[in-house]
């Protein structure tokens, strides 16, 4: 009970003592009182809800500014119970190198229905439901309040494109669907302690069904990135630069969509070690061909499908910033790219696996996210990743510590629900925004109680690492 709604009670029943003459508030049969404390104990079992976002800019300047409009609200009515019918596209293959476009893009279709006209307002969504994840508002990467986009990473010189001169940011915001839902609801049902094993195989972990997908923008626009013509654009409440932190005045900035990110729960890929399929896709705006703001979404081209770090192919290959074409690794058997001349030129990561633009070069998609554990030990780059022989700007061309173990390790394929560090971690299933939020959710506590919970201490906080220092 909140010291507030003490202090309530205490004068309701002090006034009812005082007044009736009753001999203890605890007794008192007043019915006033006794509906006042039911409603005390219904909003102490309630859900009360995570808040919708972190920053934004002040009410009346809101309220001015985009009069009428509304600002993002977190979707977090998670469902208890699990859906029982799984999407169409699982009865498609997408490990066949000539069929996997046909896969992602039935998933495309699938992330799209009920979104485009809704300009992706889950709570909208008339077809089917998507879920946010809480907790992403607290901290230095803080969600902002026009779409709920979270902070999430730097962009060096030239990591686009040639005409790239400038750094710039990605901003993200990611939706779960229903059979994803289910473990969200595990996971954050109890406000006063977030369950860490719901992810944590094999009991835990997200079921077969499971669908995320993440939206990504960057303050940069088309004339550094030429693609971005035509853009899909969002407001957002951002940092002015990507080294600027929380304390610093956030500003308002048209952010582009640049790309989109999706992982899918398959039980087919368990043969591949690790259960999932991530695939990636790049915004083209010379595809535009007059769409409308809201339907450009659909020039989002796919980059490719990964669900393996293929571990036995070590050959030492990347592609420096910016790529001037897109590097086809057919000797990849749990990576495939798409070779449409629509796809703007890739750099990939290491060896040619699947990166999206925004991602390093010297990395995977599925590397980095079986890194996600709570505490998050391991950084989501090894440090062995950024040493190597770089060209005059700075940028990376051959990588030298190759054989470092942790870097080894990281091209491993992990089990789904499975530890990157057993033992002194729980597995957040490959979902980095579950890793994430789980820190923020006790470091906040920890502050705010000005205390430490003794199994929370024994996991120890260790802040998300971004890029091996
Ligand atoms: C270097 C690390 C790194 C790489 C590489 C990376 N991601 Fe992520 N990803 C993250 C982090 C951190 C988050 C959580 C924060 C956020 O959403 O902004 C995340 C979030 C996501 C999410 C939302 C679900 C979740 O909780 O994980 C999806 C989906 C996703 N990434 C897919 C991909 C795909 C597909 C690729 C490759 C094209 C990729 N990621 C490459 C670090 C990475």
């Amino acid at each position: 009970m909140g010291k507030n709604a003490i202090f309530v009670l205490v004068v309701l029943c002090t006034t009812v003592f005082v007044l009736a003459d009753f001999n203890s508030c605890t007794e008192s049969t007043t019915p006033g009182v006794i509906d006042e404390r039911k409603k005390e104990k219904a909003a102490q079992e309630d859900f009360k809800g995570y808040p919708d976002f972190g920053v934004m800019m002040d009410n009346a300047t809101f309220q001015d500014q985009f009069p009428g409009q509304n600002v993002f609200k977190l979707r977090q009515d998670y469902p208890s119970k699990m859906p029982s019918k799984k999407a169409d596209f699982y009865n498609l293959p997408f490990d066949e190198r000539d069929k996997f476009m046909d896969w992602i893009m039935a998933v495309r279709d699938y992330c799209f229905e009920g979104m485009i006209d809704v300009d992706f307002v889950a709570q909208e969504n008339k077809i089917r439901d998507w879920y946010h994840m809480p907790f992403l508002h607290w901290g230095d990467l803080a969600s902002e309040g026009f779409h709920g986009l979270a902070k999430e990473a730097p962009i060096s010189s030239f990591q686009l494109h040639a005409n790239q001169t400038e750094p710039g940011q990605t901003y993200a915001l990611g939706f779960y669907n229903d059979f994803a839902g289910t473990v969200l609801h595990k996971m954050w049902k109890n406000q006063d302690a977030p369950d860490a094993y719901a992810t944590q195989g094999p009991d835990g972990g997200f079921p077969e069904g499971t669908v995320i997908f993440k939206l990504l923008f960057t303050d940069l626009d088309e004339t550094q990135v030429p693609y971005l013509n035509n853009p899909f654009l969002w407001n957002g409440w951002v940092t002015e630069v990507w080294q600027d932190s929380v304390s610093n005045p956030r500003v308002l900035k048209k952010m582009s969509l640049i790309q989109m990110d999706l992982m899918v729960r398959d039980k087919r890929a368990d043969k591949y070690g690790t259960g999932w399929v991530f695939g990636t896709f790049c915004y083209n705006g010379d595809l535009n061909d007059g769409k409308p703001m809201k339907e450009r979404v659909k020039n989002l081209v796919p980059v490719g499908i990964q669900f393996g770090n293929d571990p036995t192919y070590t050959e030492n290959k990347i592609t420096p910033y910016p790529a001037k074409e897109t590097w086809i690794n057919n000797d990849l058997n749990e990576t495939f790219i798409n070779p449409s001349p629509d796809l703007p030129a890739q750099h990939l990561g290491w060896g040619g696996r699947l990166d999206g633009p925004v991602d390093l070069n010297n990395a995977s998609c599925m590397s980095c996210h079986a890194t996600a554990e709570f505490p998050q030990i391991d950084a989501l780059v090894p440090s062995a990743a950024f040493k190597g022989i770089r060209n005059k700007a700075g940028n990376l061309v051959k990588l030298t510590e190759t054989k470092d173990p942790a870097f080894v390790k990281y091209f491993q394929n992990l089990k789904c629900g499975t530890a990157y560090s057993p033992g002194k971690a729980t597995s957040t299933d490959f979902s980095l925004q579950v890793s994430l939020a789980l820190g923020y959710y006790w470091e906040w506590k920890d502050g705010n109680l000005g205390g430490f919970y003794a199994d929370q201490f024994n996991r120890g906080i260790k802040p998300v690492r971004r890029n091996g220092q």
